[in-house]
Parts: structure tokens; sequence; C-alpha cells
């Protein structure tokens, strides 16, 4: 599997000038949204009556019966505990659910730059408390000059082009999505949710811990291109405490909220990013930003154990998965015991077929034609639950239509007024192509390596991918995000959830409805409990350390599967609704933080 930047060798760099950030130390302060809302221990957390207790192996780091952060009104859970303050008191201040995510999606592309972000792209699942859904796809495209075989090499081999420098950006999406949701759902002006955000980049915020880790571990990447000297000055990565102030980003937020978005895609500001990228190599044009349009969708809607799933349907592949995934259990009257062998036997089935799919028949539906009815009919899914054997596990070989050949944020919020937002955006790895942009203040994406490069051969997160996906002009690149709202029978929102990780997004998700759904776990159980993961090829289960006990991995090897430990499956961050409230949980695998109130 080809790795993000290690090893690539790079001929490229952008140089910093004189708009770079400046960074001091400072004694006082805190990146974070000060004091967590978690109950004091003193206080016993009571969970609602209606969940039961989850039981984890022995080893396991998270341990069962969490408190959740607990809010009357309003909830925002992100990665950044600052973002999610900024959305909760947007709408403490009268805005709604929309208002809130498009305010935290733009805080979080001033504090959270590995993932949040002016120059990528994602998803957004809405529903509004009169009934009404909607979906929307601001999803990068591939430039007008991309082919089909642009990352293969003269050797016939893939390169690392499509991962790190100029070359592996698709046209970004975000500016367009957000401004497109504001405009027709929200209730307060773009500059009014835009203003904490600009303030943050100009004004600064203290770097904590979480940020210096992270900018610590890609530090070598960093020190490649011109975002060098913001995060790493003078060749030191930024060390909690510090102040990290970002004039260049501050400038272009503002205009953004100045033209409603149009600064980012046309105009003098836009000319210079371009122009910047393309000194270095980049094939996006002023022409590409003109066609770049976000899309809205039609949700999927699907029915699962009479609770109404509203999830993400092409250019991403999230919500096919997760439904057809769910459709497949759906026949089993009740799961087996959770962290048992036939749990993981059951539900890595469920996936790995879907994923079989996933990874052959999904692409734009603007490019390829998607078989969306049949992939989320339940009689279909009849059909794969009889392939999987009582005791053995299945080679996805023989399942396989595919003869032919980190870093990504999620956001929940739900409001006191019934609406809910479940917002997943990305630059695909963590600080995307690496590639900085001065003139602008922002990270270019590198979410060209979503597309099959080549059919039959891995991506960076092992994807093994097909002809319906494969590069051409103007198209989107398949997504595996996965913004997903649940109702309750009574049509009101149960659950916001959504995750990061590549194609783990969709297990992590799916296992947090199936852990609060099947298994009657707390919200904070849901998102403690160990996961598992399944995606056809490479053809092996996945499962977190400890995360079931010797006795069931034995079990499994037994069964046929190759097992991997892999660590960190998905960082959902999800909200509950329960009487009273919400419950708010940030995963435990990640720094984020919920805020209400
Ligand atoms: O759209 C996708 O499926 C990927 N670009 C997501 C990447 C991701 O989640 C990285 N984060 N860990």
């Amino acid at each position: 599997m080809r790795r993000g930047f290690a090893g690539a060798l790079l001929t490229f760099a952008v140089f910093a000038t004189a708009h770079g950030a400046e960074a001091q130390t400072t004694p006082h302060g805190a990146t974070d949204a000060g004091a967590s809302q978690r109950l004091p221990a003193s206080a016993r957390y009571v969970p609602p009556r209606d969940r039961r207790p989850a039981h984890f192996p022995d080893g396991w780091p998270f341990p069962a019966g969490r408190a959740p952060v607990v809010a009357k009104h309003a909830m925002v859970v992100s990665d950044a505990p600052i973002a999610s303050a900024i959305g909760s008191d947007i709408m403490r201040r009268g805005g709604n659910a929309v208002d809130a995510a498009v305010a935290t999606a733009f805080a979080l592309a001033v504090a959270y730059p590995e993932a949040g972000n002016l120059g990528g792209g994602g998803f957004m699942v809405i529903h509004l408390a009169n009934g009404r859904d909607a979906a929307l796809d601001f999803r990068e495209t591939a430039p007008l000059a991309a082919t089909r075989d642009m990352y293969v090499g003269a050797d016939g081999r893939v390169t690392d082009a499509s991962i790190v420098g100029p070359l592996a950006s698709g046209v970004p999406g975000s500016v367009a999505g957000l401004t497109a949701a504001l405009a027709r759902y929200g209730t307060m002006s773009l500059a009014r949710v835009m203003q904490p955000a600009i303030r943050l980049a100009e004004h600064g915020f203290v770097v904590d811990s979480a940020f210096a880790r992270r900018t610590a571990d890609y530090h070598e990447v960093l020190a490649r291109f011109a975002g060098g000297a913001v995060f790493a000055p003078n060749g030191q990565p930024l060390k909690a405490g510090a102040l990290l102030k970002q004039p260049a980003l501050a400038r272009t937020l503002r205009a953004i909220a100045r033209t409603r978005g149009r600064a980012f895609y046309e105009g003098p500001i836009a000319e210079a990013w371009v122009k910047e990228l393309a000194s270095a190599g980049g094939i996006i044009t002023m022409d590409d930003l003109r066609r770049y349009k976000a899309e809205w969708r039609t949700p999927i809607r699907s029915v699962y154990r009479g609770r109404t799933l509203l999830t993400m349907p092409p250019s991403s592949s999230g919500g096919v998965t997760m439904t057809e995934t769910l459709n497949i259990l759906e026949g089993f009257d009740t799961l087996p015991a959770f962290g048992s062998t036939r749990w993981a036997h059951l539900v890595g089935s469920a996936f790995q077929r879907a994923f079989v799919d996933r990874n052959s028949r999904l692409g734009d539906p603007a490019f390829v034609n998607v078989p969306l009815a049949q992939l989320t009919d339940k009689q279909y899914a009849a059909t794969l639950r009889a392939t999987i054997g009582a005791t053995r596990a299945t080679p996805t070989s023989s399942l396989t239509a595919l003869k032919e050949g980190t870093q990504t944020t999620h956001l929940s919020v739900a409001d006191a007024r019934g609406n809910a937002v479940a917002l997943t955006t990305t630059l695909n790895e963590l600080y995307g192509s690496g590639v900085y942009l001065t003139s602008a203040g922002f990270f270019m994406n590198d979410e060209m390596d979503d597309f099959t490069s080549r059919p039959g051969v891995p991506n960076m997160y092992g994807l093994v991918q097909g002809e319906a996906n494969a590069i051409q002009p103007g198209k989107r690149m398949l997504s595996a995000m996965s913004p997903t709202i649940v109702l309750d029978p009574r049509g009101r929102v149960l659950l916001v959830a959504g995750s990061r990780g590549g194609p783990r997004i969709i297990t992590s998700t799916t296992e947090v409805v199936l852990n609060v759904l099947d298994y009657g776990m707390t919200l904070a159980d849901a998102m403690s409990a160990p996961r598992l993961h399944h995606q056809a090829l490479p053809d092996s289960l996945r499962i977190e350390p400890h995360g079931v006990t010797p006795a069931v991995t034995d079990s499994l090897r037994a069964m046929g599967y190759g097992i991997y430990e892999g660590s960190g499956i998905g960082q959902v961050n999800a909200i509950m609704r329960v009487p009273g409230g919400f419950e708010g949980v940030a995963d435990p695998r990640g720094s984020g933080r919920p805020v209400g109130y």
C-alpha cells in the first residue's frame, strides 16, 4: 500500500513569503473551549432507561460507562474544542444547526488545518424540523487537464503524485458547499457565521498539546512546503502555548465573507492562488474554478429496524455501503453478542460484501450509471446474506465483481428546534497534498488519490477500485465519507454521526449505529466500543488491538479469516437525543470535544 508522504522524493517546493503566519509564545490561554462540560466525577451519570450496560475485553483502553457531555438545547461535536464552542455559541445566539455547522466548519479551517479546510471538499446531510431532508455534495472534481493515467509512471507503476505535491489536488469544493448550505437553509449572514473564524485567524489562538503533537508528527511534510514557515517556524514545529496567527488566511476568509464565497473562485484572490499552484506545477485553472458547483442531492433514505437513516449518496459511497451493510444485517432477528466470534463474522461479512459493490460499481453519478436502487434494495441484500457461511470466512475473490483489475474531520450538530446537520470534510491525507498556498493561507487537498489511479492497484487506504471510479476531467472522485442522521419512529432526530479514516469511515459510523440501535449501548459506550473493519480487499478482517479476546481471534483465524490488528478504526463525532436534551461524545480515539448549552 502506498503511504502518504513517507519516502516520497519531492522535487517540488513552494517557499514561504512574507504572508506567513506569526507564532509567538504566550503563557496563558488555551486553544480549547475552557473547562469540559463533562459531568463532575461526583455527579453520577444516569443513562437513559432504554440503554443497556456494555462490556469490553480486558486490556481494551476505553472503559465502558463513561459519561457523555450533556446539553439541554443544542450540541456540536467536532475535532477542535474551540470550533465546537463557536458552533454552540452561534446557536445560543439564535442560529440554527446549519448556521452552526457552517461556522464550525470555517473555524476548523483555522484551528484544525490538518483536515478542516478551504482547499478540500466534503459532504453534508441535513434534516430539518419541518421534515425536509437534504444532502449537499461539495466533493472536489478532477481538473479539466487531468487524464486517466496521469499517476501511472513510464514503468507502468502508480506514482506518489496523487498523494503529495501540486498534481495531487482536485478542484476544491468546501467554500462553494458551505456557502450554498448557508444560503439555502441558514438563518444568519455569511459574514456573521464566519466572523469567529476570521477572528481566530487574525488574532490567533493558543496552540494546545493535541495541535502541537499533530504538527510535530507531520513536521517533515510541513517543512517541505511553504506551510513550514507557518506551522514550523525556524524549523521547529509549534509548541503547546504558542500563539498562532494566520493573517493570509484571515484575508482570504474576509474576502469570502464579503463576496458570498465568490472570492475563492473568481477575482484577484482566486487568481493569486491558482497562479501560485501553477507555478509549482499544478494544473488547476481559473476555468476549473468557474465550473465548480456544489451539487444538491437526495439523501439515501433507508429503514433499519424501524429507524430511518439519512445518508450520503454518490459521489460518496458512504450511504450506499452503510445501507447495504445494514440491509444484510437486518435479516438476522437479533445480532450475536457484542464482541463474540459470530458478531465479528456476521458484521465483517456484511461489510465485505457491501465493499465489493462499493469498490467496483460506484463512481460520480454524472459520469457513470450507479445502480442505486439495486444496491439499496432489501431483496438484493437477502441474496448477499445467503452467501454468508455459518462457520467459514468467504474469500473476497469468490464474491468479487472486481476482475478488472489521515485526513478528514466530521462534525455533528443538533439544535433546539429539531434540525440537525452531519458534515464531513477533508483534505484526504493529513495536511492534504502538503502544498500550502502562501498567497491565500491554506493547504491543498490530495483527493486525486481517491480515484482509481489504475484498476486493481490499491490506493493509500488499500482500496482496490474499478473503472467506475477512473479519472476523467470534471469528475468527482469516489469518497467514503458518511455523514449520517438517524430518525426515531416519530421522525425526530435520534442520532447524528460521521467519522474520519478513509474506508473505515463507513465501518466506524455503521458500528456506532449498530451499537446504539442493536446493542442498546449509551452513546459513550457505542463510541468507546472496539471496532472491526472489512473492505473486501485486502481480504482481511481488521480489528483494534485488545478489541476482541484472544479466544475470539483464534476462532476467527480457524474460520479462515486473515486477521489484521490495526489501531484507530475511525474517529466518530456523534450526538444522540435523550430525554431532556442531547448527549454529545467525541471519539476517545481523537481529541475532539462536544460543546452544547
Ligand atoms: O473521501 C474519502 O473517502 C477520503 N478522502 C477520506 C480520507 C480520510 O478520512 C482521512 N482521514 N483519516
